[in-house]
């Protein structure tokens, strides 16, 4: 079982390579998947402002590719201001909430979901069912598992 340290520098290596010219706030992410491999995304911002991705989108959306939307197990994030050292930690935001959510039900677990700042600092650990309560997924319309 890959440690959250292990995650979170997944992510703050993906964070390295967020393409943000209009934020100029980076963020990483990157998921833990049930064989231990790690798939990691970062924001993808768009000069159209309204068109751009965050970081657990693209990481979640890549798992998918792979086939392995519902292998996910963990999810360590960070982000922070560019060229700065912020340690304090980020929460995903509220639509990419969802969209772990939808990984997790179609894999029917819960996620730990791991979060620090871009510069560093403490790990803080939540459950994206505490992130998210009585969400609203794939379980609802019978598809998919239980988280
Ligand atoms: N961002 C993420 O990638 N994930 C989040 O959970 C919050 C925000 C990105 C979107 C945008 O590119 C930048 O951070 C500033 O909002």
């Amino acid at each position: 079982m890959t440690d959250p340290e292990a995650l979170i520098d997944a992510a703050r290596r993906a964070a390295a390579h967020a393409h943000a010219p209009y934020s100029r706030f980076a963020v990483g992410a990157a998921l833990l998947l049930t064989d231990g491999s790690i798939v990691t995304g970062t924001n993808f911002e768009n000069a159209s402002y309204g068109l751009s991705l965050c970081a657990e989108t693209v990481a979640t959306a890549t798992a998918n590719a792979s086939g392995r939307l519902g292998d996910i197990v963990a999810v360590g994030i960070v982000g922070g201001r560019m060229g700065e050292t912020d340690l304090d930690p980020i929460r995903p935001c509220g639509r990419c909430r969802q969209v772990l959510n939808e990984a997790a039900q179609i894999g029917g677990r819960d996620l730990a979901v791991h979060c620090s700042g871009l510069g560093g600092g403490t790990i803080e650990t939540h459950r994206l069912s505490d992130l998210l309560p009585h969400a609203f997924g794939p379980a609802d319309l019978g598809i998919g598992g239980h988280a």
